[in-house]
C-alpha cells in the first residue's frame, strides 16, 4: 500500500501537470508518487481504473507509462484541487495505491 507518511519519508523531485512528484524516480521502472492532497503511488497502480470511474469530480486522468512493470498507464491526480474528500477512490483501489489527506 501507499505510504501515508510519504511527505516525510520521500522528497519532492519534480512537478507534473501542476502537482508534485515524490521520488525516487528512475524511468521507466520507478515513477514515484504523483500528487499531494490526492496522492497516487505510480509504482503500485495496476491501471484498474476504478478511481477514474468512481471519482464524482473527475480528479483522475490517464497518463501513459510505457515499460513500467505494473502497467502501461497510471491514474494521474491531474485535478487534485477539485477533490471533495469523499474517499471513494481510496476504498475502491484494489492495490491501495491512493492516499487522500482529508486533514
Ligand atoms: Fe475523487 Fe473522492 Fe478520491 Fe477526492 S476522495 S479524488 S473526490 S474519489
Ligand atoms: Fe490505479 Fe488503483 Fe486507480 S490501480 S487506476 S490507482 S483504482
Ligand atoms: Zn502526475
Amino acid at each position: 500500500a501507499i505510504d501515508p507518511q510519504f511527505h516525510e519519508n520521500r522528497e519532492k523531485v519534480d512537478e507534473h501537470e501542476g502537482h508534485d512528484v515524490w521520488g525516487p524516480v528512475e524511468e521507466p521502472e520507478k515513477l514515484g508518487i504523483h500528487g499531494t492532497h490526492v496522492a497516487v503511488d505510480f509504482d503500485l497502480c495496476i491501471a484498474d481504473g476504478a478511481c477514474l470511474e468512481d471519482c464524482p469530480v473527475d480528479v483522475f486522468e490517464w497518463v501513459d507509462t510505457p515499460d513500467h512493470p505494473e502497467s502501461g498507464k497510471k491514474a494521474d491526480p491531474a485535478n487534485e484541487a477539485q477533490c471533495i474528500d469523499c474517499m471513494l477512490c481510496v476504498d475502491v483501489c484494489p492495490v491501495d495505491a491512493i492516499d487522500v489527506d482529508a486533514g
